[in-house]
């Protein structure tokens, strides 16, 4: 079968471990990036080409799949936003080494990582990611543009809201929920629920207040 052709959007850190991911299989062949970032246009990253920003998008491929290479949940949704609004198809990447029970739902325009675990009937949205070694226990729901990230934790029914972040090593103990765009810093652990838009760091994990901006 004819692989299938792909662009990452995205060509920074996170976008090329997408790529990386994208690559590990025979089914899909990466054609290049397209980044907003006109610096790198016509560059070439790890070995694929830029080609260009959202203008970009007119001149390639309407058949080939995106595959979402941005780590801001913020920047993620936007571009995914934009994507599916110009016809394009998002593409669930999975690394060849991730583990996914039965029952499992992916949402289009994720990705998961190498060693990461998804369980039993747990749930992932639209444009999320679940990062390296990140394990998703059975009856998790990870909404729309949420991110598990590396060697984080969700316990057995966690969830995350929409935008939701858990940092680095964070642990949601089982049942608990992350509000919407709410952050839950490296290495904290959230023993009862969060609202939406919090930074919540520490063990157990307290509510702090939010850098200029805010996160994600
Ligand atoms: C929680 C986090 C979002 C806070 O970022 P911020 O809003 O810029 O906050 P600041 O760095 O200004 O820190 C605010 C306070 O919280 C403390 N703090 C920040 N992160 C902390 C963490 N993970 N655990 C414990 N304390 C933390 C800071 O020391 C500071 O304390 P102080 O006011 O006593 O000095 C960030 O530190 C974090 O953990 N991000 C996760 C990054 C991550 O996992 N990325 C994934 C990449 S794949």
């Amino acid at each position: 079968m004819k692989p299938t052709a792909l662009y990452v959007y995205g060509a920074g850190g996170h976008g090329r471990v997408v790529a990386d991911a994208a690559q590990a299989t025979a089914t899909r062949t990466v054609l290049g990036f397209l980044d907003d970032n006109p610096r790198l246009w016509g560059c070439v990253c790890a070995g694929l080409p830029v080609v260009g920003g959202r203008d970009a998008l007119a001149s390639v491929d309407p058949e080939a799949e995106m595959a979402l290479g941005i780590g801001s949940n913020r920047a993620r949704a936007d571009i995914a936003e934009l994507l599916l609004r110009r016809g394009f198809r998002l593409a669930i990447v999975i690394h060849p080494n991730a583990v996914i029970a039965r029952g499992v739902q992916i949402g289009e325009g994720t990705y998961v990582a190498p060693l990461a675990v998804l369980h039993s009937d747990a749930s992932v949205g639209v444009a999320c990611i679940v990062n390296t070694g990140a394990v998703v226990e059975h009856d998790c729901r990870l909404d729309a543009f949420a991110h598990v990230s590396p060697r984080a934790a969700l316990g057995g029914g966690a969830r995350l809201g929409e935008g939701a972040h858990a940092g680095i090593g964070a642990i949601l103990l089982p049942a608990t929920r992350l509000g919407p765009w709410a952050t839950l810093g490296a290495g904290a652990v959230m023993v009862a629920s969060m609202p939406e838009g919090v930074t919540a760091v520490g063990v157990p994990a307290r509510v702090v207040p939010l850098a200029a901006g805010g996160v994600s």
